[in-house]
């Protein structure tokens, strides 16, 4: 089969490589579309050791093909989408409810930093019953795609945002992962998004995602702050780095809560203005997240693309046969031609 590698000094390529099979918990799933993410790029640039040849990806759907002896809930022929954190749900993290961060797996993506991921013409899962969801009917495998990365992950950081019923939330960064937490703040109830986001085209899209407001300087917090109403119930940082953590804690009121989903390199240190954060006395909720493991929040978000709650293929930007995914790779790597999301099929 052909697989798009890791193939050493940041750059990419498909190679050939075997079919995998199933272990007895597992499934091998034959690709039929998936999508290229931030993280993929993060990856090959180091952010964890590769060995030349890891197969990328960790953002796919396809069809069931074979299942071990103990996989009981799907059966070769099932649509699925597979989630980009697989977890054992047996090991002390997964038994305490941190899936993402299971110990079976690396103790974050389970895809790639591991193990092979899922740009090729098959990738193995394991744990199939766990990690699998599947695709119902009226879903596209483009709308389906985006759940096994970008809306879990938009969806986490709106639901450890705990924003209360119509109250006002701030989101930094309207990337991709950005504006899948847009999307999720609007269908989780909140009164008011305001979203700060430089580049024009994104800032666009965030209209189209749900924000009511968007302000494209990011240094202007005074904008920022007129069009929340004042300090924000919630903030969400979908961009990470050593600025935006700021920014939010002096959007957020007094008892507020901030969510981040952004990337921090290993390296980054967080200085945070302790003026707003009243000495240390500030009430305020700062979360970091990874996205779930496991396919139980997919499935949840699979029933609101079904009833037209949401559309994430508006995050689609450019399309791709698997043959020119070193392309669709070095677009994402590039952020040129105004990318969100490549995705790359299969005929
Ligand atoms: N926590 C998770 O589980 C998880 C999952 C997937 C991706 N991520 C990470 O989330 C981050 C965002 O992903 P993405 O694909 O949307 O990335 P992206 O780089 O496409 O988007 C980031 C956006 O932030 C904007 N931006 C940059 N600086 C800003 C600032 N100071 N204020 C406001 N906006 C600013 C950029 O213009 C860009 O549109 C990445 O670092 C990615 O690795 C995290
Ligand atoms: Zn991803
Ligand atoms: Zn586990």
């Amino acid at each position: 089969m052909r697989a798009l590698v890791f193939a050493g000094d940041g750059r990419v390529a498909i190679v050939e490589a075997p079919v995998p099979t199933p272990t007895p918990t597992g499934a091998v799933i034959r690709s039929t579309l998936a999508s290229l993410c931030t993280s993929d790029v993060h990856c090959v640039h180091g952010a964890r050791p590769l060995p030349i040849g890891r197969i990328l990806g960790h953002e796919s759907v396809g069809v069931v093909e074979a299942v071990g002896a103990l996989v009981t809930r799907f059966t070769p022929g099932d649509r699925v989408v597979c989630g980009a954190i697989a977890s054992c749900g047996l090991c002390n993290q997964c038994m305490r409810g941190n899936d993402a961060y299971c110990e079976a797996q690396d103790g974050t993506m389970h895809f790639v930093s591991r193990r092979n991921g899922t740009l090729a013409d098959f990738f193995s899962v394991d744990y199939a019953d766990r990690n699998l969801a599947a695709i119902p009917a009226d879903v596209s495998d483009e709308a389906a795609v985006y759940t096994a990365d970008m809306l879990t992950t938009g969806f986490t950081a709106a639901i450890n945002a705990e924003v209360p019923a119509g109250g006002t939330v701030v989101i930094v960064g309207q990337g991709p992962v950005g504006l899948a937490a847009t999307m999720a703040l609007r269908t989780l109830g909140a009164g008011r998004i305001v979203a700060i986001e430089p580049d024009l085209q994104r800032a666009d899209k965030s209209r189209s995602a749900g924000a009511d407001y968007v302000v494209t300087n990011a240094e202007d917090l005074d904008a920022v702050l007129s069009a929340g109403g004042g300090q924000f119930d919630s903030a969400v940082d979908a961009v990470g780095g050593a600025t935006t953590m700021d920014t939010c804690v002096r959007l957020v009121r007094y008892g507020g809560t901030i969510s981040n989903v952004g990337f921090h390199t290993g390296r980054d240190t967080l200085e945070l203005p302790m003026g707003p954060l009243r000495n240390g006395m500030s009430g305020h909720t700062i979360r970091f997240a990874l996205t779930p493991g496991g396919g139980e929040l997919i499935g949840r978000i699979l029933r609101l693309i079904e009833h037209n709650r949401i559309d994430p293929t508006i995050l689609t930007t450019h399309r791709f046969g698997f043959e020119e995914s070193v392309a669709a790779y070095e677009l994402m790597e590039s952020k040129s031609d105004g990318v969100l999301k490549p995705i790359v099929e299969w005929n």
